[in-house]
């Protein structure tokens, strides 16, 4: 193992020193590798690979296949990198054991360190035994895009009392169960950092304020590949345009014949 790896144990004292994590989604291989050689902290496998990638509206369809399949191409690129399982729809909710088989084909299979799975106190069980069996567990609530279906849209959560106060209970149980950290997607900054300020386990917010111990975004969000922008994103490339602008030009040169150029041509 390279000893320069941000291991589990690592993870609540780099809270404590106030240094931020920084994660990012990655799917494939150069995407890692362009992740760790930014220096970037924990690469994220998310199942938001069915948005960004695989052409679906939700994240509903992504598989066990799908995850299993851009997890082990994200370990090729990034070796030495903490990468993070995200347990997809149906792959942990119909029971523990089948959850248990799942997140252990995770590590074993696809070489991921942990997984990551949404959801609250309902869960409890269940990463009480992934964490005995050895398989270490990143919680994720707030926006639930697993959820979409009951809650009816992406929608900022916590924003009543009630809310923050069930947000905050079920921080409480995951660390309790043993998550090493804890994705809070879109609360209120106020909440989040409230929340931050309660648990020794750190969080990664996306959308939920800077006062959260690290910071999770999702790459084609970071790098202009996307039409669409959220909110809680910042763009810091246009590698759409850059693409098609690309793709034009070269389809323009073959077009007019000026590639391949004697350059491009075998002897
Ligand atoms: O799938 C994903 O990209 C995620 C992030 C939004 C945290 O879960």
């Amino acid at each position: 193992m390279n000893k320069n790896k941000i291991t589990v144990s690592a993870f609540a004292k780099r809270k404590a020193s106030g240094e931020k994590l920084i994660m990012v989604t990655a799917y494939d291989t150069p995407s890692a590798a362009a992740a760790a050689a930014a220096g970037i902290d924990l690469l994220l496998v998310g199942d938001s690979v069915g948005t960004t990638v695989l052409g679906y509206e939700t994240t509903l369809p992504v598989t066990m296949a799908d995850m299993l399949h851009h997890t082990a191409a994200v370990r090729r690129g990034a070796p030495d990198a903490f990468v993070i399982f995200d347990m997809p729809f149906m792959s942990y909710q119909p029971s523990d054991d089948e959850a248990l088989r799942n997140a252990g084909r995770a590590i074993k299979e696809a070489g991921a360190d942990a997984v990551k799975l949404e959801g609250g106190a309902e869960h409890v069980g269940l990463i009480r035994r992934l964490v005995g069996a050895g398989i270490p567990v990143m919680g994720h609530l707030g926006l639930l895009p697993q959820r979409i279906q009951s809650v009816g849209g992406y929608r900022v959560a916590g924003r009543t009392e009630a809310a923050a106060a069930q947000l905050l209970a079920d921080a409480r149980a995951l660390e309790e169960a043993g998550v090493f950290a804890i994705v809070f997607e879109c609360i209120p900054s106020e909440l989040g950092r409230r929340i931050t300020s309660e648990l020794q386990v750190p969080t990664i917010g996306i959308g939920s304020g800077p006062d959260c111990s690290g910071q999770v975004q999702v790459i084609h969000d970071l790098l202009g590949l996307l039409d669409f922008t959220p909110k809680h994103a910042r763009r810091y490339a246009e590698l759409g345009n850059m693409m098609r602008e690309a793709l034009s030009a070269y389809a323009q040169d073959v077009r007019s014949g000026a590639f391949p150029s004697e350059s491009n041509c075998f002897k």
